[in-house]
């Protein structure tokens, strides 16, 4: 886990405007900046976002956008994909402590060493992992185009693939290739109770199970439709299903109720009496974060230029086969 360096007035409380979103907006406007948010965040900064997407969507936006300021919405995996993109913008996370279990499941030297066994392969990273995992990886992919840049690779390059072991066993199954997988997994995606869900379609039957491929393969074998969180919205507000048990972080569930009102979404319950389905990291971000964020241009994403140009290739490399 990285360690986090923050603006001695960051939680001063007597910082903070009455206004929030008008201050926020204006910060904005002042800034040139852009607002990118994951679907994970409080419904608050889903509400002053400018783009909310999945990890996909979110990168595609940072490489195209026009700010000079980018304030990333979400964990910093993300916000470091932002600055790879764009290592001449100010990039800014609301609070620096907002990691992700999967990627710090990933640690550099032992992946390294993991990688030093399996000469032969490629390495295909999810993106939920660091920069420097990045620099050691061939192709990025993220939960939407994973089993579509698995497909373009030639059947005798063999492949490992990195961190989250759940999302490579759903691509083992869905492409048929066999790939080492390293042994990673989030903490929010393990989180679910079987029992429970099957308790929950009992009394739902007409309910369909919207399933993330970061869940595992329990979850995953009781799933209507298995996506990524972009995916999962736009089935819930297509589909002719009036009622959806939905096994991802909850917070997907403002996007789905904003879009399909007239819908009932039910969040998939954890295995213990805890809101362990929210992700620690990404609601360590709150609205105030984000002004202060832009108020004092901290805290802001650095990272070593001889590794963030190794890191780049494989994300172009992902952006060119979506
Ligand atoms: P997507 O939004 O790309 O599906 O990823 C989900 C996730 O776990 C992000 O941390
Ligand atoms: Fe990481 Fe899981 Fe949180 Fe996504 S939901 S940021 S994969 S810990």
């Amino acid at each position: 886990m990285f360690t986090a360096t923050i603006a001695p007035n960051q939680f001063s409380l007597s910082h903070i405007p009455d206004d929030l979103f008008s201050s926020i907006e204006l910060l904005k406007k002042e800034l040139n900046a852009v607002i990118l948010a994951h679907y994970y965040q409080e419904a608050d900064i889903q509400d002053i976002a400018d783009y909310i997407g999945d990890s996909l969507g979110l990168s595609q936006q940072a490489a195209s956008t026009s700010a000079d300021v980018i304030l990333f919405a979400g964990v910093h995996f993300m916000a470091e994909t932002a600055k790879i993109l764009n290592p001449d913008k100010l990039v800014l996370l609301p609070d620096l402590n907002a990691g992700c279990s999967l990627a710090d499941s990933c640690p550099a030297d032992k992946f390294a060493q993991f990688k030093a066994q399996y000469p032969q392969h490629i390495v295909i990273s999810y993106i939920n992992c660091s920069a420097e995992i990045k620099a050691l990886s061939d192709i990025i992919c993220t939960s939407s185009n994973a089993v579509k840049i698995v497909q373009q690779i030639p059947e005798n390059q063999p492949i490992i693939f990195a961190p989250d072991r759940n999302l490579g066993r759903y691509v083992m199954e869905q492409t048929g290739r066999d790939m080492i997988l390293w042994n990673g997994s989030c903490i929010v995606h393990e989180t679910f109770s079987e029992k429970k869900i099957i308790q929950l379609k009992v009394q739902h039957p007409q309910a369909e199970i919207l399933a993330h491929p970061e869940c595992e393969t329990h979850i995953l074998r009781h799933a209507d439709y298995i996506g990524s969180t972009t995916a999962l919205l736009k089935y819930a507000i297509k589909s002719a299903n009036r009622e959806f048990i939905i096994a991802t972080e909850p917070g997907i569930i403002h996007q789905m109720e904003k879009e399909a009102p007239e819908k009932f979404f039910i969040p998939a319950p954890p295995e213990n009496n805890c809101a362990c389905n929210e992700c620690p990291h990404m609601r360590l971000n709150t609205l105030e974060k984000v002004y202060l964020a832009l108020k004092n241009r901290t805290p802001e994403i650095n990272i070593p230029e001889s590794i963030r140009v190794k890191a780049l290739k494989p994300i172009q490399k992902m952006l060119a086969m979506s």
